[in-house]
């Protein structure tokens, strides 16, 4: 006997099943679809809530950075509230400042000065190999130690620049990220001009869309004075004959920023930092090279001039320019645009930073034979034409009347400060001792 079932629905089988049992066990049925309506109505509440919670999450993100990243992990979150500690300001009319560089010689510690006086500071910086990595790790675990955190990141890369104005409000940026180096760029001339060239141009790109636009001070340096042979070297000198890659990525910055002040009306200060030298110094430099060779027996190279005329360098100590870079930042003025446009002109100032009294290569080394008590191997000779020039001289009243600027040390002084470092660092046969 058919199935009157069977009859009812015979083209679809799978239906057929389902209806079959449903006749089958009517009252069970009722009963269930009881069930399974209020299970189905509690997983669309459910389903509800999550999504409310969600929007609610990222409604919160939007409104505190002002811009939508969706949801943010708790990794996330962590990041944010350690960049907002470091940034907070801890005395009245402070300022909340991004180092970039911070890691490097000179912002490790313009950004430990700042932070000891109650700016807010964050750091950014690449850890790139020019040198040892581990002295910028170092340099990076001595400023979190002081409660300044150093993002990893490079100045071209602009989504995490973004990211990091989104979630401060920096009212200054002390711009100290750059290959540095003059040799190097015979070597390697891609790397300046991704620093301090296309690195540059991101950097300027956020601040001037940021909102409110922050004041900028950033290192040019005293290489732009090329090959002039009239000293001191005063701002107003002429600029134009670099010797080398390095120093003519340096002139470029200067024009690149004096575009930004005028079109968008950012705030700019250049500094041109005289031979800097102390206390976690860059051991690319011959100071610090020296200081190494002596200690473990080496040779060290000392180049001379035209006509064997000894090179001399205006050697500027790490805490005179820090105050120097500090002075600037105080004295900066405000930047006009708003909204990436400029609503007023800015100031444009450039300063030299240097000691005002250059000391031969020779008398330098005598110096530091002096304080480590060890004789050096001296290898004199002819500076080969690879972008060194051979003498540098500051005048620096511009920045003297501007904002009090004056080197209190002297290289006798300075290099036995390095020197203590050094050794406390290294060891007396270069050992890592810390
Ligand atoms: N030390 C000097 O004698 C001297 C002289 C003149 C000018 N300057 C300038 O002063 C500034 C600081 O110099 P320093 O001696 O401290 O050098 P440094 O190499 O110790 O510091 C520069 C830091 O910037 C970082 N960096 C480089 N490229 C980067 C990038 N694309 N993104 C993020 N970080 C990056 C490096 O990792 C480094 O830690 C530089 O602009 C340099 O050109 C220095």
């Amino acid at each position: 006997m058919p199935n009157f079932e069977e009859d009812d629905f015979p083209s679809t089988p799978g239906k057929f099943k389902i209806e079959r049992s449903h006749h089958l066990h009517h009252g069970f049925g009722r009963q269930f679809s009881r069930v399974f309506s209020s299970t189905s109505t509690m997983l669309i509440w459910v389903l509800f809530l999550i999504a409310l919670t969600v929007s609610f999450l990222s409604f919160q993100t939007t409104v505190h950075t002002g811009r939508s990243y969706g949801y943010l992990s708790w990794a996330d979150r962590k990041w944010e509230r350690e960049v907002r500690v470091s940034a907070q300001i801890q005395r009245p009319h402070g300022m909340s400042v991004l180092v970039t560089g911070a890691a490097g010689f000179v912002g490790s510690h313009v950004a430990l000065a700042l932070k000891k006086r109650g700016d807010g500071v964050v750091g950014i910086d690449n850890f790139n190999d020019y040198y040892d990595p581990s002295l910028k790790q170092a340099r990076k675990a001595m400023l979190k130690r002081h409660g300044i955190m150093v993002v990893e990141g490079d100045i071209n890369d602009a989504k995490k620049l973004n990211k990091l104005f989104d979630v401060v409000v920096f009212t200054h940026v002390m711009h100290l990220a750059a290959q540095a180096g003059v040799r190097y760029a015979m070597e390697n001339p891609h790397s300046y001009v991704h620093s301090n060239i296309a690195g540059l141009v991101t950097l300027l790109e956020v601040c001037k869309s940021a909102n409110p636009q922050p004041s900028i001070v950033w290192a040019s340096s005293s290489s732009v004075y090329g090959l002039n042979d009239q000293v001191p070297f005063s701002e107003s000198d002429r600029t134009d004959q670099p010797a080398s890659l390095y120093a003519a990525t340096k002139k470029a910055g200067e024009e690149i920023t004096h575009t930004y002040n005028h079109i968008y009306g950012l705030s700019i200060t250049g500094l041109r930092f005289f031979t800097v030298y102390g206390p976690w110094g860059r051991p690319d430099m011959a100071y610090f090279s020296f200081t190494r060779n002596i200690l473990q027996g080496k040779p060290i190279t000392v180049y001379r001039g035209k006509d064997r005329v000894d090179l001399a360098r205006d050697f500027t100590y790490i805490d005179d320019i820090v105050k120097g870079c500090l002075g600037s930042l105080d004295s900066s003025g405000k930047s006009t645009g708003s909204g990436g446009r400029k609503r007023g002109p800015a100031p444009y100032r450039i300063f030299n930073l240097g000691n005002t009294s250059p000391v031969t290569v020779p008398n330098l080394v005598g110096i530091l034979e002096k304080h480590l008590k060890m004789k050096a191997k001296k290898h004199f000779v002819d500076m080969p034409g690879n972008g060194d020039v051979p003498f540098t001289h500051a005048n620096i009243s511009a920045a003297q009347n501007e904002f009090g600027y004056k080197p209190t040390t002297d290289l006798e002084t300075g290099l036995k400060k390095f020197v203590r470092w050094y050794l406390s660092y290294y060891g007396y046969h270069g050992k890592y001792v810390n």
